[in-house]
């Protein structure tokens, strides 16, 4: 079992199933509506959590019933909540959440207490970080948060992986400190500002920052797979067809499985393809948190395929 610290968001997801996206203008019915567990954050530390490992979360709530909700339920999941500060006059994350026919989703965040997490609130958690053997992060949180975050892992020289979504810019001093990067596609396009339309343009973008971060660049295509490329390797790792329902947390659930795995074996091959297995059978259920599998029954799943 390692131990892996999650810095990062908590949302309430309130998610409308609709036959197709509203246009500019247009005002049209929802054919259902769920309340969910979410925030990129709290799915990640629940796919490692699901992963058998030791889970630290650090984010921020409000004084609200959703933070206690979202918290009670992270602990109830076996993850460490005693980093999780409550934010006075400031909601609980919000994520408005559409779902087409197609099975994709369109997101508004509303970031509420997770932007309100500051750096102060991370440095005052440091003893946490002294044993662990891995920090994820996505960028749900502010600027702040994820450079005092970086200056940890620095420290202790910790390995922090990085799941650069949703897309912002990135302060350089984070991408210099990042150990492995998680983009998917138009991810990487905004973080290179190179175009990533074919597998070669992914590789040339994927390049440039391993050679300008000296980081290992994990490349997420959905039910294509994932591109590894570092030092050693660049290579796709194929995705496993399934029946998809809602896409939602299938990025999470990848990040989470991919650390887990990699922490076991320190190979990026086999994390990737376990990685993709995980994600693969998140998508055959709804919603965030409860989409995201056990280990035991992606065991399973690769035994069966
Ligand atoms: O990655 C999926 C997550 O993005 C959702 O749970 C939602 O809360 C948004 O943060």
């Amino acid at each position: 079992m390692s131990k892996i610290i999650v810095v990062g968001s908590i949302n309430m997801d309130l998610v409308s199933n609709v036959e197709e996206f509203a246009k500019p203008g247009e005002t049209i019915s929802a054919i259902d509506f769920n309340k969910y567990p979410g925030g990129k954050g709290a799915n990640q530390a629940v796919a490692l959590a699901r992963n058998n490992e030791e889970v630290y979360f650090i984010g921020a709530i409000g004084n609200d019933e959703n933070g206690f909700y979202l918290k009670n339920l992270l602990g109830d999941n076996h993850i460490n909540t005693n980093g999780i500060t409550i934010k006075e006059n400031i909601p609980t994350g919000t994520a408005f959440i559409s779902v087409n026919s197609h099975h994709e989703n369109s997101i508004i965040i509303v970031h509420g207490a997770n932007y309100a997490l500051n750096g102060e609130d991370v440095i005052k958690q440091k003893e946490a970080f002294k044993n662990a053997d891995a920090i994820i992060m996505q960028l749900e949180v502010n600027d702040e948060v994820l450079i005092e975050t970086s200056r940890i892992a620095k420290e202790f020289n910790i390995p922090l992986f990085l799941n650069p979504a949703p897309s912002r810019k990135i302060p350089e001093e984070v991408l210099m400190n990042t150990f492995a990067i998680t983009p998917n596609e138009s991810e990487l396009a905004s973080l290179t500002l190179m175009p990533c339309d074919t597998i070669q343009d992914i590789q040339k973008a994927a390049e440039l920052l391993k050679d300008r971060y000296h980081m290992h660049v994990i490349v997420t295509m959905g039910s294509k797979g994932a591109l590894i490329h570092n030092d050693n390797d660049s290579r796709i790792v194929e995705g496993f067809k399934v029946e998809a329902v809602d896409t939602t947390a299938a990025g999470d659930s990848f990040n989470g499985a991919l650390i887990s795995a990699y922490l076991e074996s320190h190979d990026f091959m086999e994390a990737v393809r376990y990685a993709n297995a995980f994600a693969a059978l998140s998508v055959t259920k709804n919603g965030a948190i409860p989409s995201i599998p056990y280990k035991d029954s992606v065991m399973d799943f690769l035994k069966n395929i």
